[in-house]
């Protein structure tokens, strides 16, 4: 199993952001997990495509390889946003299916323009809307808190719902990618791994310590064991 680790800049410091996306992808990041929040399908308001535009230069190692950039929207309505974020150098591009009144058309146009596709299940959530698109999307993300802010505590009923989603994907046969996203720290990632899980975001457990290779080790040897 590739596990991966999508530090989510949500928790990084704002003033600094390309400097902090350049120091997390030193300390490791595989993805840079970039959190968008509207203020009406989420309480909370954060960035838009024209800061995801601003950092797609910094969104690469020292030695010049693309790290991809993974835009979780929380956002309604999706699609003219989703759109603006393809353009804006998003690699992957999720949101919630309750905020999309045709979920189907919204996959579609974001894979449209050459970008993967993810749909994102809150912690009350059923992952029934799979049972229809399972086969057009590339990732699935799972909330363990709920969607606005970081530094949430994690919610354990979300490692079942881990659980079910890969036996999907399994069925499925396909080669989609399971992340989990919300309060993911060095001590209970394995567990998330574990129920199946092979993509984390963290935010305030990597851009809450002072070193952030130091967390990001303490991840993969967790994952590791
Ligand atoms: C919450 C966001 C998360 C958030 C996670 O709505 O989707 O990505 O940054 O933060 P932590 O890791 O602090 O729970
Ligand atoms: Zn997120």
């Amino acid at each position: 199993m590739t596990y991966r680790i999508a530090p989510s800049i949500l928790s990084a410091d704002f003033a600094r952001l390309g400097q902090e996306v350049q120091s997390v992808i030193a300390a490791g990041a595989d993805w840079i997990h970039f959190d968008v929040m509207d203020n009406h399908y989420v309480p909370n308001l954060t960035f838009g495509p024209m800061v995801c535009q601003a950092l797609k230069p910094h969104a690469k190692t020292a030695a010049g390889q693309a790290v991809p950039i993974d835009v979780h929207l929380m956002v309604q309505p999706v699609d003219a946003l989703a759109a603006a974020f393809a353009q804006a150098g998003a690699d992957l591009i999720s949101f919630h299916p309750d905020a999309s009144g045709h979920v189907h058309r919204s996959i579609q146009a974001i894979k449209a323009q050459g970008v993967q596709a993810g749909l994102v299940f809150n912690p009350a959530q059923p992952l029934d809307a799979l049972d229809w698109v399972i086969e057009d999307i590339d990732l699935i993300l799972i909330m363990s808190v709920n969607p606005g802010f970081g530094g949430q505590g994690f919610i354990d009923s979300a490692l079942r719902k881990v659980e079910d989603a890969r036996r999907r994907i399994r069925a499925s046969g396909k080669d989609i990618r399971l992340e989990v996203d919300g309060g993911i720290k060095v001590d209970n990632i394995r567990r998330v791994a574990d129920a199946g899980a092979d993509t984390f975001v963290a935010g305030s457990a990597i851009f809450g310590k002072p070193d952030y290779k130091a967390v990001v080790d303490q991840m993969r040897a967790a994952l590791a064991a």
